[in-house]
């Protein structure tokens, strides 16, 4: 890092172009700002989303059969808040249609997120059908247990049954000819032991990466704290979700990859999960207030505040803060 530089070699630096793109366990990504899980369920429209200036675009949940998820209404704005409600319970079209879809060409580097079906009596196995079909179709593979919206699967995130689903779904992988990043994505509401026993767990199975995080279901955040059912997402969750992820920077392993998401609405907020040790970040909810231009706008002041702070890439800002 060039924090503070003096004379003609600062002004080097400040001339030197400082592009967005970026690496994250081996895929390059033409920005680090992703489109996060529950946009795009049944990847219909990824290429669209990916022309908008996301570096890369998660698709899904997907679970194994179709399901209409939960009843209407289930998903709320909560404008004063900069917030969303959703209790949509993975609705989604089921992995043989999204197969069809993944097989068109794309734009650049595509994720899809797993998950089990509301009414599966063994949800760890849903996570195996669904990688076993999906997997060498996409670009990485994140496993999601920290939806608030399917009965019991943020169970999944204990220890043992999270190893379950992971030893399952890495004996496929190492069968793929070219096996994917496997990510675990994580509630924020956890304590820290629990924390630390996923990223054991994670580390010990291979996984690449954490995406730190998934809604919230807790009110503490909100500024007029209101009872609700679903998960949160939007400014709320953003400080929430630092918390886990400035844990896991600081307990992980080098090689263990984090993608950052949660309240993200502007470059600073981008910026900060970065240098708390965000490869990569995700958006969503700001995404629906703000509208298609808010991608490329963020990416332009991100530009600049790692220009500010004498950074020419992305990584070299990474963990800048536990430096
Ligand atoms: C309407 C809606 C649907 C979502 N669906 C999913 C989903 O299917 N799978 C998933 O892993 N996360 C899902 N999420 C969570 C987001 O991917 C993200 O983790 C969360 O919204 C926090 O980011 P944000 O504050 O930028 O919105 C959903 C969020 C919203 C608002």
């Amino acid at each position: 890092m060039l924090s503070t530089c003096f004379g003609s070699a600062c002004k080097k630096k400040k001339n030197a172009t400082t592009g967005l793109k970026t690496k994250i366990c081996g895929m390059e990504l033409a920005s680090p700002i992703g489109l996060a899980a529950g946009f795009d369920k049944n990847a219909d429209v990824f290429n669209a989303t990916l022309s908008l200036g996301f570096g890369f675009v998660e698709v899904g949940t997907i679970t194994p059969n179709p399901q209409t998820g939960n009843p209407k209404p289930r998903l709320f704005r909560l404008p004063d808040e900069e917030a969303l409600i959703n209790k949509m319970g993975f609705n989604n079209k089921g992995m043989l249609y999204v197969s069809k879809n993944a097989r068109k060409p794309k734009l650049g580097i595509v994720g899809v997120n797993i998950g089990a079906n509301a009414k599966s009596i063994n949800k760890v196995l849903d996570y195996t059908s669904v990688f076993e079909c999906l997997a060498h179709l996409f670009d990485y593979v994140t496993i999601n247990v920290s939806s608030p919206n399917t009965k019991n699967l943020r169970d999944l995130q204990k220890p043992e049954l999270l190893e379950k689903i992971l030893k399952n779904v890495k004996s496929i992988n190492v069968s793929l000819k070219s096996p994917v990043p496997i990510f675990i994505k994580i509630a924020p509401d956890l304590y820290k032991n629990n924390i630390i026993e996923i990223l054991n767990v994670c580390e010990e199975n291979g996984v690449s990466g954490l995406i730190a995080t998934n809604t919230t279901i807790s009110s503490k955040t909100l500024k007029k704290p209101t009872s609700f059912e679903g998960g949160l997402s939007g400014k709320p969750l953003f400080k929430p979700s630092n918390n886990i992820l400035r844990l896991l920077a600081k307990k992980k392993n080098a090689s263990t990859a984090l993608i950052g998401v949660g309240g993200i609405f502007s470059a600073t907020d981008i910026y900060e999960k970065i240098k708390m040790g965000a490869s990569a970040v995700q958006i969503y909810t700001s995404f629906v207030y703000n509208g298609p231009r808010h991608v490329k706008k963020m990416e332009v002041e991100l530009k600049k505040l790692l220009l500010n702070d004498g950074y020419s890439t992305i990584d070299s800002a990474v963990g800048a803060l536990l430096r």
